[in-house]
């Protein structure tokens, strides 16, 4: 379907190219072939308290340096320097929520809640690499708490507030966390979801956590046990704490948080990125990619609690001074048309989202964008997933109404910022990320690493290290190897594209066995412990099934221990059994009760098989299949 769409071109409107930091796209790829000289002068709009000895150390591949002794602190640079320039009284953050509720910061604001909530940490004993868990609902404390871990040292590892008590407890267990800051509850479609329930669960099996602390955010009663000095409300806790608080001298290198992400295997991988290179990749590509000005107001759908909210909710946006919207609830409540009420009261200008949001917002109909007055918007984004030419075009007329580029942003939680987008001044070709950004040599090859002919399939590849890559994979340096060593020096994706005539990308899905269900990754072999786990269980195996609105959906093939029967009664123990282990993203769409599983002679499970029977297609080679 997509191949009548490589030669629709839609030129970047005249206004956009005016007012661009970018004047020429293909100029500027020019430019970043030479990735050195590139990423160091992006470098430069930072303040350094020690300059760098050398951009780039690769001596020891595939463990690369970026800004090799540079001193510096991504909290003063997202804060700290504002308060002294025009920015000061500046709105930051604008919280807002599915009841409309708002609470605004300015950037003074912001600096003195930041540093009132480090010297509290400090406090508590928390020192430079200590890891901090946070556990909290979209809210302003969220930000706060993970500006000040990045004040003073530490650590942060979120926690979607999604994720469930299993996830949380693998993750403060694995990050020895020695304080978890969580909130009461937090709010979805009209509905309270309980977080500090949960902590207490999984804290209660992870002795390394020392402190527990509470945002009281949606007034929901909690048991605190204050006397035993181990738990505080937040508020409590930063009350008579000093409003200064000098920021640590962060070398490059050092660690500023670690965030999980699924892979292939059971086991989540603590994503790790470092203070520098980060600062430096984030916010370069954000102000390219969205252009971003003084006068912008930017509104990114996503949750922190990923790594589209940690580099382009957070980091990027304060970076540049800009001010970010941060919206708790869910996209259709109370009615689907929230966000673009959020675009018309505030005059958003670049608005950021998800393919599979645009996709269920659609199906509303036109009536609920076109009530609202979204003519501020310049330019729009999406992330996360695929997007079809059709949502691509709905996008682009009914919410940009043909004025608004839109940048279609391919990259990772392990690639830390943008990575394959156009800019605004790129034409553009619905549904086509278009090309590597400046600065970063991507390219689509065969398994030998060549270069694959136009139009055919091949493997996502990055050949050149970029400032905010991952340094490793958290406590498995092996997993952060095979990342550039499967296709020997250069980083792997596990995503599978092509492309064009034009040479521009078009990214086709995973290939690995990760499922992408409304752009969250889940893998299927977390979703098969979860299912093992529960008693009546005896073997499982996962697949993802193609879905209109959520990309995919999970469907789970089980083998069922005593002859039990899968009736609707064991489904729904089942269901909620992954729910509490995982998510409640991690939703089984459909189960199937099987006598066994289709397995290789060594024992592993084919899903393969069971996909290509699922869909009705063809399955390939079964030379290796038991029998
Ligand atoms: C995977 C990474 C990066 C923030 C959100 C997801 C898929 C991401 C696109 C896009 C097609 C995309 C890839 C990638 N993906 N952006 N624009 N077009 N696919 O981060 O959870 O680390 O997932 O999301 O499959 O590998 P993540």
């Amino acid at each position: 379907m997509k191949e009548n769409f490589e030669d629709m071109i839609i030129e970047p409107p005249e206004e956009i190219v005016k007012r661009a930091h970018v004047k020429d796209w293909e100029k500027e790829i020019e430019k970043g072939k030479d990735i050195e000289e590139y990423w160091k002068k992006k470098a430069k709009d930072f303040k350094w308290f020690k300059k760098w000895d050398m951009v780039l150390d690769d001596s020891n591949k595939p463990f690369y340096k970026w800004f090799v002794n540079g001193k510096t602190n991504i909290t003063y640079n997202a804060v700290d320097r504002w308060i002294k320039t025009g920015k000061r009284n500046k709105v930051a953050i604008i919280y807002t929520s599915e009841k409309e509720k708002e609470r605004k910061l300015t950037y003074y604001e912001l600096y003195t809640e930041v540093n009132k909530m480090a010297n509290a940490l400090k406090r508590l004993g928390v020192k430079k690499g200590d890891v901090v868990c946070l556990y909290l609902p979209m809210c302003p404390e969220l930000v706060i708490s993970m500006l000040a871990c990045a004040k003073i040292g530490a650590i942060h590892t979120v926690v979607f507030s999604g994720l469930s008590v299993g996830a949380l407890e693998e993750r403060i267990r694995e990050t020895n966390a020695k304080v978890v800051i969580t909130a009461d509850a937090t709010f979805r479609r009209g509905r309270i979801i309980k977080l500090k329930d949960n902590v207490d669960e999984a804290v209660a099996k992870c002795p390394s956590v020392e402190t527990i602390v509470v945002v009281n955010h949606a007034n929901v009663p909690v048991k605190i046990s204050e006397l035993t000095g181990r738990e505080f409300f937040y508020d409590k806790l930063i009350e008579g704490e000093d409003s200064e608080c000098p920021p640590e001298k962060m070398d490059a290198e050092d660690p500023l948080f670690i965030l999980y992400t699924s892979g292939s295997t059971g086991k989540p991988k603590g994503v790790l990125h470092t203070v520098g290179g980060y600062m430096v990749g984030v916010s370069s590509t954000l102000k390219m990619v969205f252009d971003i000005h003084d006068d912008d107001l930017y509104f990114c759908t996503a949750d922190i609690g990923w790594i589209t909210g940690h580099s382009y909710i957070v980091y990027g946006p304060l970076l540049l001074g800009t001010t970010t919207i941060i919206y708790e609830g869910a996209p259709d409540y109370p009615d689907p048309a929230i966000w673009w009420r959020i675009i018309e009261k505030y005059g958003v200008t670049k608005f950021y989202t998800a393919p599979t949001a645009l996709r269920h917002l659609r199906r509303f109909g036109d009536r609920h964008p076109k009530k609202y007055n979204l003519s501020t918007l310049k330019i729009l984004g999406t992330v996360g997933e695929p997007i079809d030419p059709e949502t691509w075009l709905w996008y682009y007329k009914v919410i940009g109404n043909e004025r608004c580029p839109i940048m279609d942003t391919w990259w990772q939680t392990e690639t830390g910022m943008h990575m394959i987008s156009p800019l605004p001044t790129a034409p553009l070709k619905p549904g086509s990320v278009t090309k590597p950004l400046p600065g970063i040599d991507a390219d689509i090859v065969n398994k030998n690493g060549d270069p694959v002919k136009p139009g055919e399939k091949g493997y996502v590849v990055i050949k050149k290290p970029w400032p905010a890559m991952m340094r490793t994979i958290y406590k498995d340096e092996k997993r952060y190897r095979e990342y550039w060593e499967t296709i020997p020096g250069y980083y792997l994706a596990t995503d599978v594209g092509k492309k064009d005539k034009d040479s521009y990308f078009w990214i086709l899905g995973r290939s690995d066995d990760v499922i992408n269900i409304s752009g969250h990754r889940i893998g299927t072999a977390e979703v098969e412990s979860a299912l093992i786990s529960h008693p009546d269980v005896a073997e499982a195996a996962v697949i993802g099934k193609p879905d209109p609105i959520k990309g995919n959906v999970i469907k789970a093939f089980l083998v069922l221990k005593n002859g039990k029967k899968l009736d609707v009664n064991l489904m729904e123990k089942i269901k909620e059994h992954v729910k509490h282990e995982i998510g409640p993203i991690a939703v089984i769409g459909e189960m199937e009760q099987v006598d066994k599983l289709p397995k290789t002679r060594s024992g592993k499970v084919m899903r393969r098989i069971l996909r290509a029977k699922e869909l009705g297609e063809e399955l390939g080679d079964t030379s290796t299949l038991e029998d």
